[in-house]
């Protein structure tokens, strides 16, 4: 059974603000990343999910139970680290110290793991007795990581857990989620860093204007995305006379001033007719490589294609 089912779910705030048509499934044991541009949903979707906020229409199994009738039992088994700067309420007093807020949210479960080793191994013993309202915005995110994980949760909803982390900061999170998913835990987070997603996740939905684009694990999203060849050169070099060379339906793009593509696929007749178009034109083309598109560059194009709300 997954930890997570949601079907046609939808949320209206306004005629044109929401979600309108959520679909998706996370796996036990597994890191699901909702993927999406600002306003897409993602948000809207993880309080559904957490019994944060009702839904219109469609439904939702979180652990197999409904997320609003089973919200005291889930409270229990589910953690969740809301987005930093978001509406719902982190429930902290802005003067506790950190200390004190992790051994009242401890204090809440049945099993909890240990405060003390949770903020040692958040590199946060040092700001332990300090108040909430003074830490930095990265200390905040690190101690709200800890709190969604203090009660030994089966599921975590992670709303954006490293926006704002320095970079061992982030490293540290990400060693924390795959413990998490080694130890059986189901997570899901949200992320504006595609390089997090493609590095962390086994699923990845990717969200625009309230509905679901697509699905899929990181490889399944950049496969069939055969291999494109970019070299670099001055800007606006003639690509339709560089297309028109070339074998195979190949065609050639410049996606940035003096940054060229070539695609969809190449094979070594391409790359011999660039070589050949560049030479015969006095062009010096840098930087010449073959790979196979990265998911921020998928991502791009879906969500360009269809427009953000
Ligand atoms: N409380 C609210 N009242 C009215 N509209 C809202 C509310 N919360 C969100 N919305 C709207 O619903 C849509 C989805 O918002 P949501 O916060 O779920 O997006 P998101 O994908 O989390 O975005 P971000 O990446 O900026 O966090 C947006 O159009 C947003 O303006
Ligand atoms: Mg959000």
């Amino acid at each position: 059974m997954p930890a997570v089912e949601v079907s046609r779910l939808a949320k209206r705030y306004t005629s044109t603000a929401g979600i309108s048509d959520i679909s998706f499934t996370a796996e036990r044991r597994a890191v699901t990343a909702l993927l999406g541009r600002n306003g897409a949903g993602k948000t809207t979707t993880v309080e559904i999910c957490c019994g944060l906020r009702r839904r219109d229409s469609g439904t939702v199994r979180v652990l197999d139970r409904d997320p609003v009738a089973a919200h005291q039992e889930l409270v229990q088994r589910v953690g969740v680290m809301p987005q930093a700067g978001g509406s719902s309420a982190s429930g902290i007093y802005p003067s506790a110290r950190v200390r004190e807020v992790m051994e009242l949210f401890a204090a809440q479960y049945a099993h909890p793991l240990a405060p003390a080793a949770l903020l040692e191994r958040l590199d946060l013993t040092s700001v332990a007795a300090t108040p909430w309202r003074r830490l930095s915005g990265g200390e905040q995110q690190r101690v709200s990581l800890a709190l969604a994980l203090v009660g030994r949760p089966e599921l975590v909803f992670l709303d954006e857990p490293t926006a704002g982390l320095d970079v061992h900061a982030r490293r540290t999170a990400w060693d924390l989620i795959r413990e998490l998913r080694s130890s059986g835990v189901a997570i899901i987070l949200t992320t504006h860093a595609l390089d997090e997603a493609e590095q962390l996740a086994d699923a990845v939905v990717i969200l625009d204007g309230g509905r679901v684009l697509a699905t899929g694990s990181p490889a399944d999203l950049t496969r069939g995305t055969t291999p494109e060849l970019h070299f670099t050169a001055p800007p606006g070099l003639d690509v339709a006379a560089l297309t028109a060379a070339l074998p195979n339906d190949a065609t050639a793009n410049e996606t940035a001033p003096g940054h060229y593509a070539v695609g969809p696929r190449v094979d070594p007749e391409v790359i011999a007719a660039v070589t050949a178009w560049c030479a015969q034109h006095g062009v010096m083309a840098d930087n010449l490589t073959t790979a196979s598109r990265s998911l921020e560059s998928v991502f791009l194009d879906l969500t360009s294609a269809e427009g953000s709300p």
